[in-house]
């Protein structure tokens, strides 16, 4: 099986390189994105591996089935960048890794939260310059506030854990409850009504896009503060920022953000950004943005090669997919 990796970086190759030491695919590492303009790259290749923020549309799904490739081997959780009922229908199946570490960004999600609500981003920036002084770093106490989790799948029930573990009443929404000790479901507003911390843990689905909205944020305390490591168009990011320019929020950490394509996982430090309100959300006090890393931790990135290699022997081998997308 020869595989085309898209979207690499060095520590993808650097994970994929070591575990394919076990399997003995003739992996070929590619820098692009895989989108309708790129698929032909994989000619030649059986698998194309792309990443979050490659585009598999019906495009770039035609162009992999005219280059020959059987299977799409997504390397992430989610799978909204992949129209995956069109590429069923032309008889290419897509395989993703539904659990690699799920506390690898629930984990994350609480170094966002603190972060944000001990004001770390400010205090290093101010140590660094020998500036010790303590105004204006008042934070707040996690314990015995109230987070409210929507989407209780693996990720939200590891950052249930850890909300736990610092005193916090944990507040769920899913539209498919589980039984999980010391956790109240209720509906989507009361969870917005009373949180101090609102984190987001769902999919993106044609559903929920947008599902933090400016009506969604009018319910919010206005000293709430928001987080997301899910995927950045379940939020309305105009909407955000001009909540957060009214103050009808305590701040926002985003680890995702609804037109990173294109930006997160790229070095622009030279250029600056196009993208206005992105610029504009980085440039406030009370945010904190980081470039979709809550996966990217070594436990998470070995076991993303290692399932993206079971799935493919699986298909090599003409057995049932344990992790198509259906
Ligand atoms: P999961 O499939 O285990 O759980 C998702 C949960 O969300 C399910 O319980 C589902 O019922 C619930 N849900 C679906 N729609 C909902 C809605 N509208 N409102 C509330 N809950 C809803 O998924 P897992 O592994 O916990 O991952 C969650 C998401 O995290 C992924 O879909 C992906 O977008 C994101 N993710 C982000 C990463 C990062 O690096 N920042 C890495 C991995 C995943």
């Amino acid at each position: 099986m020869k595989i085309a990796l898209f979207d690499t970086k060095s520590y993808d190759k650097e994970h994929f390189e070591a575990v394919n030491k076990g399997y003995g695919y003739d992996i070929e590492y590619l820098t692009p994105e895989l989108n309708s303009h790129t698929a032909v790259l994989a000619k030649g290749a059986d698998v194309v591996c792309p990443f979050v923020n490659c585009t598999v549309d019906r495009a770039a799904i035609d162009s992999l089935k005219e280059n020959g490739v059987k299977l799409i081997a997504l390397r992430s959780a989610g799978f909204n960048n992949t129209d995956y009922n069109y590429a069923a229908s032309v008889g290419i199946p897509v395989v993703r890794v539904p659990a690699y570490s799920p506390h690898a960004v629930a984990e994350h999600s609480f170094a966002l939260l603190l972060a944000l609500v001990r004001k770390l981003t400010h205090a290093y920036v101010r140590t660094r310059e020998f500036n010790f002084s303590l105004s204006g770093l008042a934070g707040i106490d996690l314990y015995e506030k109230t987070m409210g989790v929507i989407g209780t799948g693996r990720i939200g029930r590891a950052a249930i854990d850890i909300a736990k573990g610092f005193g916090m009443k944990v507040l769920a929404y899913d539209p498919y409850p589980a039984a999980i000790e010391g956790v109240e479901y209720t509906d989507l507003d009361t969870l917005l009504s009373q949180s101090d911390v609102v984190s987001l843990y769902c999919p993106l689905t044609n559903e929920n896009r947008h599902l933090i909205n400016k009506a969604t944020i009018d319910a919010m305390k206005d000293t709430a503060y928001l987080i997301n490591t899910s995927r950045g168009a379940l939020i309305d990011s105009e909407a955000l920022l001009d909540a957060l320019k009214e103050r009808k929020l305590g701040g926002a950490a985003l680890d995702v953000y609804e037109e990173e394509a294109g930006i997160f996982y790229t070095d622009q430090s030279d250029t600056g950004i196009e993208d206005d309100t992105l610029a504009r959300l980085i440039s406030m006090p009370n945010v904190i943005i980081t470039s979709h890393q809550g996966y990217l931790t070594k436990e998470a990135l070995s076991a993303i090669s290692r399932t993206t290699l079971d799935n493919i022997r699986e298909f090599e081998e003409g057995k049932p997919l344990t992790n198509q997308v259906k």
